[in-house]
């Protein structure tokens, strides 16, 4: 690793800005990849670590053995978690369907990355010893499938279920993505960091078990979630390459100290950032519901009629003065506008919002929707709601044929013997673009030039 002190010191700077900024930074290609600023990134991370909070294995051989037990420990944890939802238990996770849909939207900046950690395998296409990474990456790409590309997935998951807006997210809450761009950028410099970072991430957590039966039941698509079950399992999946890959990667000779110890940091790397658990567990209803409406306010303003009056004022007035969002709508509960804790539909101001010739229809979002009804239903509870799922056309390759993009890239493509079409596809296996039609159509040629070429 080059020492920070020798490092550019634009990057330096550049580093110290917002994460927020640094994800789209790192989603940013231009003409020169941002790989001076991932190295820089990636030493202040990597002083963050605790090496002895988690340690792994001291020998090689009993990593496998290790994630294995990991494995088994999740499986009888998940089925503790199955038998007391059969006795009747409550959801552990997620409280209903806004808490559902804020946790999906809460993640998106580490799902829309995902994989980005192993691009910079790609480049060893030749080694075998990357055969398992690059096999991985390429699954997370949906081998060029748009239905199977992760990235896409997740994408087309927010939108189905209409929650893409701007939640205001925390730093933390990109600080995964960022780490993620940057190891994939900064390969090269940061392989056993890089190795151990997948190592951590590709071995199955009980939470996202038990997330996909808690979205199930409230009627959101999980396949993303099963997805991962099945992709990342220990008997032949991601996590059995990635420790593959450590073993085959080790340094024989002096170095294999350092290399383990790099392997480790990389690991840690996993636990910077808003977890999972951090992310469901700081949901909470009423404070999303006044922030949400904080949020409209500015744009609601003056757009009522004077007709109603809440406590003597009316709806532009209210809106007019921040922070008086919680008094308002304690006014229209006082006023039988808002019918807290029974069937929204009893609700006059619901029925502004949803349903036939609602006034309000179209102010708000699938997920801002959902944050009011929910609120709203408090302890009444709606009868089930049937499960959703399968309208993602698995499997489709998406049409290119009229493509702007993709016409370019085979244009550019013919100028090129087989063996250096592999450099120019590689900047469309990247996270900013892989799961764009020309980054699936370069994934499946990649794949096809890769099998002729070995
Ligand atoms: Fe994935
Ligand atoms: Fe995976």
């Amino acid at each position: 690793m080059t020492p920070l002190k020798a490092m550019n010191t634009r990057s330096v700077a550049e580093s110290s800005a917002p994460l927020s900024h640094l994800y789209q930074r790192l989603l940013t290609l231009g003409d020169e990849p941002p790989i001076e600023l991932s190295r820089v990134f990636l030493h202040q991370q990597l002083q963050e670590v605790e090496p002895a909070a988690q340690r792994l294995p001291t020998e090689f051989n009993q990593l496998m053995a290790w994630v294995e037990d990991h494995c088994a420990q999740v499986a009888r944890q998940y089925a503790d978690y199955l038998q007391a939802r059969q006795q009747g238990g409550g959801r552990r996770y997620l409280s209903g369907r806004a808490h559902a849909l804020y946790f999906l939207q809460a993640v998106a900046p580490t799902k829309r990355v995902d994989g980005a950690w192993l691009y910079g395998t790609l480049k060893h296409w030749q080694d075998y010893r990357y055969d398992g990474l690059i096999t991985t990456y390429l699954e997370e790409l949906g081998e060029g499938e748009v239905g199977l590309n992760h990235v896409a997935l997740y994408r087309r998951l927010l939108a189905e279920e209409d929650c893409e807006g701007d939640l205001q997210l925390s730093d933390e809450h990109y600080r995964q993505g960022v780490i993620q761009l940057a190891l994939g950028h900064a390969a090269e410099s940061f392989m056993p960091e890089v190795l151990g970072y997948n190592l951590g991430y590709e071995q199955l957590p009980l939470h996202l078990l038990i997330c996909a039966y808690e979205l199930r039941e409230l009627g959101i698509d999980p396949y993303y979630f099963t997805l991962h079950v099945t992709i990342d399992n220990v008997s032949s999946g991601h996590a059995r390459k990635a420790v593959q890959a450590v073993t085959e990667l080790a340094p024989i000779g002096l170095d294999a100290d350092s290399y383990w110890q790099r392997v480790a940091c990389g690991y840690q790397l996993n636990n910077l950032g808003l977890g999972t658990l951090e992310v469901i567990q700081s949901f909470d209803l009423e404070r999303e519901v006044v922030a949400m409406l904080e949020r409209k306010q500015r744009a609601g303003r003056y757009l009522h009629s004077d007709r109603c009056r809440f406590e003597g004022k009316t709806v532009n007035q209210w809106l007019e003065q921040t922070g008086c969002i919680s008094s308002f709508l304690q006014a229209l509960q006082d006023t039988g506008w808002i019918r807290r804790h029974e069937n929204p539909q009893e609700s006059r101001f619901w029925r502004l919002i949803e349903g036939r010739g609602a006034a309000m229809f179209g102010v708000f979002s699938g997920y801002e929707k959902q944050l009011l009804k929910d609120w709203i239903s408090g302890r009444w509870q709606a009868p089930a709601s049937p499960v959703r799922g399968g309208s993602v056309c698995r499997g489709a390759t998406m049409e290119q044929q009229e493509d702007p993009e993709t016409c370019a890239l085979r244009q550019i493509l013919k100028r090129y013997p087989p063996e250096q079409q592999i450099d120019v596809l590689l900047p469309w296996l990247s996270a900013p673009r892989h799961s764009r039609p020309a980054g699936l159509f370069a994934a499946r040629h990649f794949m096809d030039l890769r099998a002729r070429m070995r």
